[in-house]
Order: C-alpha cells, then sequence, then structure tokens
C-alpha cells in the first residue's frame, strides 16, 4: 500500500516512535502525516519533509479537512481519562471525520480484550472499536499491552521506601516495550495488506509483581518486598497522598485487572511483526534502571 499514513497525536510518545519507526521501515517521508494538537512541537519533524497537520478530536470539521486525500489514519487512543466519557467521544469523533473524509483504512491502539476488562476506561476502547468496524472499512486493530514503561511511575517511590504496595496479588503482567509495540504497528500498517486485523500486543512472558520485585532486586541492588494490601486500602493511601477521585478509581482498576489475570494474556503477534523476540522485562529494568532508581 503506497498511500499516505496519518499517525494521530504524533507528538506523544507512542505517536513520536510509530513516526520513527515507519521511517525505519523505509517509509518514505511524503508517505507520512503527523497530526497533533500542537504542530509547533513537531517543528524538527516538520524541517525533514513530514507534513504536520493540526488535529483535535475535539474539532470534527477540522479533523475532515485534516484526513481529506489520506490512505490509512492511525487514531492513537488519548489520554482523557476524566470518567466523563470524553475520551469515546474525541474517538468517535476521529472516526466519523475519517469516513467523512474518504480515507481507505482506519487503524486504532485498543487494550487486551476490552469486552471482558475490568478497567474503568475499558468500555471507550471497546466503544471506539464497535465504531471502527460498523464503518465496513478496512481497519487494524492494535491491542497493546501493558507498557514496560508503565513500572517507572511505581518501582521510584517502592524503591526508596523498599517496599512496593501492590492490590494485584495473584496476578501477572505480560509488559512490552513502547518503542516494540510502536515498531510493530508500523510494521503491520507499511505492509501492502489491508486484509482487517486485531493483534494484541504483549510481551512473551507474564510476571508476577513478586517476579518483578525480583528482576528490580537484581538490576539495582536494592531491597524491594512486595506487600500485598486491599483496594480499600490502597485507595485510601492514593486518597491521602492527594490523587484525585477518578485517577484513583483508574488506579484501583487496574490492580482488580491484574489480578483478576486480564493482563496475563500472552501472544506471539508482536514478536511475528518485529521478527525477533520481544525485550524481556529483566533486559528493560537493567537499561532503565537510571530512570527509576533516585
Ligand atoms: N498500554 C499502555 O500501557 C498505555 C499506557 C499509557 C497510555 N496508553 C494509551 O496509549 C496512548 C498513547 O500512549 P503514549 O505513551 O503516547 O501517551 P502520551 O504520550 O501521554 O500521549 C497522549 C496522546 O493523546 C493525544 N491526545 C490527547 N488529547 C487529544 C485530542 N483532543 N485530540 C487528539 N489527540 C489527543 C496526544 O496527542 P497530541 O498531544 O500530539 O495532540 C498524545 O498522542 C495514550 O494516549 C493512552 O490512551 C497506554
Amino acid at each position: 500500500m503506497s498511500d499516505t499514513i496519518f499517525v494521530t497525536g504524533a507528538s506523544g510518545q507512542l505517536g513520536q516512535l510509530v513516526i520513527k519507526q515507519l521511517l525505519a521501515r523505509g517509509v518514505t517521508h511524503n508517505r507520512i502525516i503527523a497530526g497533533t494538537r500542537s504542530p509547533e512541537r513537531l517543528a524538527s519533524l516538520a524541517a525533514t519533509g513530514i507534513q504536520v497537520r493540526k488535529v483535535d478530536f475535539e474539532n470534527p470539521q477540522g479533523l475532515t479537512d485534516a484526513f481529506k486525500g489520506v490512505g490509512t489514519v492511525l487514531i492513537i487512543s488519548t489520554d482523557a481519562l476524566d470518567g466523563a466519557g470524553t475520551r469515546l467521544k474525541q474517538h468517535r469523533n476521529a472516526v466519523s471525520s475519517a469516513v467523512a473524509a474518504g480515507v481507505k483504512r482506519l487503524a486504532y491502539t485498543s487494550m487486551p480484550n476490552p469486552g471482558s476488562s475490568l478497567l474503568t476506561f475499558a468500555p471507550d476502547h471497546l466503544e471506539t472499536e464497535r465504531a471502527i468496524k460498523a464503518t465496513g472499512l478496512p481497519h487494524v486493530i492494535f491491542r497493546n499491552g501493558w507498557y514496560q514503561e508503565n513500572l517507572l511511575r511505581s518501582l521510584p517511590a517502592a524503591l526508596k521506601s523498599g517496599h512496593w504496595y501492590s492490590a494485584s496479588e495473584g496476578g501477572r503482567t505480560s509488559y512490552a516495550a513502547r518503542e516494540e509495540i510502536a515498531e510493530a504497528i508500523a510494521a503491520a500498517l507499511a505492509t501492502s495488506n489491508s486484509d482487517s486485523r486485531i493483534y494484541t500486543l504483549t510481551g512473551s512472558e507474564a510476571l508476577s509483581n513478586e517476579e518483578i520485585a525480583r528482576l528490580a532486586r537484581q538490576a539495582t541492588g536494592k531491597p524491594l518486598a512486595v506487600v500485598h494490601v486491599t483496594d480499600e486500602q490502597l485507595a485510601a493511601s492514593l486518597k491521602e497522598a492527594g490523587v484525585p477521585d477518578v485517577f484513583i478509581s483508574v488506579l484501583v482498576s487496574i490492580e482488580a485487572e491484574v489480578r483478576a489475570g486480564n493482563l496475563s494474556i500472552v501472544t506471539d503477534h508482536l514478536a511475528s511483526l518485529i521478527g525477533r523476540s520481544p525485550k524481556r522485562l529483566a533486559d528493560y529494568l537493567q537499561e532503565a534502571k537510571a530512570s527509576y532508581t533516585g
């Protein structure tokens, strides 16, 4: 497929990596369009010959104009986790605008098994997938597993105190590197195959927090013990730390999701798209040590 590939959310972490990986796959600059709410942040990308267009899912008219003449639109899910339906509304705007603009193929970054998930934001993904399927256009859904980089949020404080408070006892997570997820997305979008597909992009192993703590101890030489708490205890400590209620619900639902085994799914989709075994968490924790030790 030699049509253009439009990447929304292009100034975000995943968006930037997808564009980098499309270029690495030999997709030419004139086939890539970067969409962002903040074009000024992508001036250096524009200087390389990549078109940068302003895209805000809150503005359907501007979106339809931006998507005109485009082959594939990759809709990167937004970070609007306000619990008030904003993200789903944004994604629906993106889908209907892409259809109105006459794009040929849709792609979207979702999550594993959104239909049976306990995450507060899973319905956003499920309903966006449904909206995409209902268009009748060829589509590629990337159900992205948990980023290894998410651990950078919990490990610094845990290593400082030596205690990792967790309500996900008994659960496992198949973490994958964000950059390899981007590489897999680029590989799938760069092919000439226009069949509709769902990829579930996960790491090659599902690990418990105890196993992850062991890997972090090995990487850093610091003590770290997992302390199991209930959802209620976790919510109370987050509240005490000043976390807004809506994010407390999100964070507690992630623990419930892990506990239920919903993030332990392992597939070979990531490996087959990138053509090698995904980066193991042990290697990531070694490489990223400086980012999570104080
Ligand atoms: N699988 C996981 O572990 C995991 C973890 C965190 C997040 N996620 C999801 O994956 C997405 C990408 O991850 P990331 O690491 O790249 O997150 P990120 O760096 O926080 O990026 C957030 C993205 O949302 C876009 N966005 C926000 N509001 C928007 C709007 N009104 N219209 C269009 N785009 C909007 C931003 O685009 P611009 O700023 O360029 O407009 C940016 O690409 C996140 O947004 C989230 O849905 C997944």
